[in-house]
């Protein structure tokens, strides 16, 4: 039988190879030409059966285009399975529309991908109001795999995870914050969250909640402006805790923004390479892999 292949966009080579690594599949390099105009010329790598497209979606706007074209590529070289590995899934925050007349981007996305592809593999896609994936991408299969063992490896390499409190900055990132703290035995707190703006947020802490003199690590899934993070070290900051540092899934975050974080007190950011970022300190290659075993059989 022959083997899934894995086809990278340009941009994704280096996290491909590591799945290509995992998985022993093969690995071909979607090309792409931009033309003057700014359209692209998207050029399908090597054919087969079975074709994992690696694109993961931040900087969307740009990415869905091209990653649409590629998949047509596959099915005009006959690929009769498509699966897309995006280990960040865009557009998954705006679940509703918040004010009367905004787009439901999150409904509207699924919807799309669910009619280029079979399957798509993600992780930590940020659902908040709905319970699974399959919901956002009707009549495909979907995998929402989760970071927790990987943001729990990053803190117990850095520090004795027991004596850590874990925090999570807002109601949404309660789950994923009790996830990771029972993979390292830490105890968690939630703070609550209001959002005014895109960089301004407001947080609080619970009244019992005590970090005085404690390590911390924030965990949260998606980074964007960091306005989120650094709001949430100024305030454990002022309650006394000790030593403060972040784990995340997804870091969309500038340099700029690093800054501003750490001018808040946080000491480092550690993020996956769900995107590649100057702060990745661990791969999900293993994660993926384990997910794509079933299509070699497929
Ligand atoms: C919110 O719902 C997410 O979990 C993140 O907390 C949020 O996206 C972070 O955004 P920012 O870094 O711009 O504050």
């Amino acid at each position: 039988m022959k083997k899934p292949m894995i086809a990278a966009m340009p941009a994704d080579m280096d996290a491909a190879h590591r799945l290509a690594a995992e998985t022993g599949y093969p690995l071909s390099e979607i090309t792409i030409h931009a033309f003057p105009d700014g359209e692209s010329l998207v050029r399908a790598g090597r054919a087969a059966d079975v074709v994992i497209i690696y694109c993961t979606l931040d900087h969307p706007n740009a990415k869905l285009i091209e990653l649409g074209l590629a998949a047509s590529a596959y099915r005009d070289l006959r690929a009769r399975r498509l699966v897309l590995v995006a280990p960040y899934l865009c557009y998954m925050r705006q679940d509703k529309a918040f004010h009367e007349g905004e787009a439901v981007a999150q409904r509207f996305i699924g919807g799309l991908l669910a009619q280029w592809f079979d399957r798509v593999i993600t992780v930590e896609p940020h659902l908040h109001r709905i319970k699974s994936l399959d919901e956002v991408m009707p009549g495909i299969e979907t995998d929402a795999l989760s970071s927790a063992g990987v943001l729990a490896q990053m803190i117990v390499a850095d520090q004795d995870a027991d004596e850590a409190v874990l925090v999570g900055p807002d109601a949404e990132s309660r789950a994923w914050t009790e996830a990771v703290a029972n993979e390292t035995g830490s105890s968690f707190i939630v703070l609550e969250k209001t959002r005014h703006s895109d960089r301004k947020v407001e947080l609080s802490m619970p009244q019992d909640a005590n970090i005085a003199g404690k390590r911390v690590c924030l965990v949260d899934d998606v980074v964007s402006t960091g306005e989120t993070l650094a709001a949430a070290a100024r305030l454990l900051k002022s309650k006394g805790a000790g030593p403060v540092q972040a784990v995340v899934t997804h870091a969309l975050f500038s340099c700029e923004d690093e800054k501003n974080m750490k001018q808040a007190g946080i000491e480092h950011v550690r993020s996956t390479d769900c995107v590649a970022h100057a702060t990745n300190a661990a791969h999900i290659a293993p994660l993926l892999a384990a997910a794509l075993r079933k299509e070699a059989s497929l």
